[in-house]
């Protein structure tokens, strides 16, 4: 298939690039940058609404990974209003092209989240549950909806609702791990609060394997394992050999991400399942978290993980 990848500069879009191409696709770079040379690129931009009209002639499909990065700083009012209307303005720009193309794409991709479903506490859920009532679960609801636009015009439309991607080269982990390395990693607050996780590895097989399978809708890209964020911060010290005693403090996170991107991040519990991926046959490399770690952790970045 040749297919369009928008965001493909950022941490999934860049490692997906390379898969996709190892799957004996075509990727085509969607991008805001400037022209440069080489390469077949798509140019366009959600913000003004910027894109060729022939873009997606002799496209076959198209996955959106692009936004205002979630927690690339404090929310502000202004912060939010780009993060949501980036990734609304991108699906409707990105569905409404592939409604008026003649030879267009097949399948639509669209990038969302876990956050889809705000706090789950304890309760594991499916694609079918209803979504929360946070800022995040309207930003998935919101852009989810404006992907659906596609529908109409007979493609296959599939809401990728990641969690949290684990990867040394960027995301929490990244985050994290310079705190484990040095003995400071430890649980954030009572530590009950579910994370559901995926590794970049399978995040990049699930993306691919979306482009064949038989399915539309919602999709869970998660690990089968979700745990708590104690169970999380004891393996991955377990795994670094290194103590994680101490709770961190919340008045440091606070410090550097702000109360609102705080708790929204890392506070929330959302234990979710990967019904629709299993019920297609996908089968995961990393199910469970020490493996998936000790995968990511003993190999060099630049092995499996393009962004620098
Ligand atoms: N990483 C995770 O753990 C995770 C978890 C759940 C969901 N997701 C979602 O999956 C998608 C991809 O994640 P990622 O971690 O690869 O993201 P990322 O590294 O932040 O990259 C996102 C890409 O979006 C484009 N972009 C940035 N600001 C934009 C804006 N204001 N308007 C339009 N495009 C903009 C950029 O591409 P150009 O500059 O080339 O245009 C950038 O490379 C995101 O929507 C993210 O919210 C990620």
């Amino acid at each position: 298939m040749r297919v369009a990848v928008a965001g493909a500069s950022g941490l999934i879009g860049s490692a997906l690039i390379p898969e996709l191409v190892a799957a004996g696709h075509q990727p085509v770079s969607m991008t805001r940058r400037p022209r440069s040379e080489g390469g077949e690129v798509i140019h366009w931009d959600p913000a003004t609404g910027e894109i060729d009209p022939n873009a997606f002639e002799n496209i076959d499909a198209v996955i959106n990974l692009a936004g205002r990065g979630i927690a690339d700083a404090r929310w502000s009012d202004e912060q939010k209003r780009d993060i949501l209307q980036s990734r609304v303005r991108g699906n409707r720009l990105i569905a409404e092209s592939i409604a008026r193309s003649n030879r267009g794409p097949k399948v639509f991709i669209a990038g969302s989240a876990i956050g889809f479903y705000g706090d789950t506490s304890n309760s594991a859920v499916t694609e079918s549950a209803p979504s929360g009532d946070d800022f995040l679960s309207e930003v998935c609801r919101s852009l989810e909806d404006a992907a659906s636009v596609a529908s109409d015009a007979g493609c296959r439309v599939v809401a990728a609702r990641t969690g949290i991607v684990l990867s040394r080269s960027g995301g929490a982990l990244a985050q994290l791990l310079p705190f484990f390395r040095v003995g400071l990693g430890g649980r954030i607050g009572a530590g009950r609060q579910y994370w559901s996780w995926i590794s970049l590895d399978d995040e990049l097989k699930s993306l691919t394997h979306l482009l064949d399978a038989d399915v539309s809708g919602p999709v869970n890209l998660v690990s089968p394992c979700a745990v708590t964020n104690s169970e999380f911060t004891r393996i991955l010290g377990h795994v670094l050999r290194r103590p994680t005693l101490l709770p961190t403090p919340k008045i440091a996170l606070w410090a550097r991400l702000g109360r609102e991107l705080t708790s929204a991040l890392l506070y929330t519990s959302t234990r979710v399942e990967p019904a629709a991926l299993l019920s297609t046959g996908f089968e995961f490399t990393h199910s469970d978290l020490e493996s998936a770690l000790r995968a990511i952790l003993d190999r060099p970045p630049a092995q499996t993980e393009s962004r620098k």
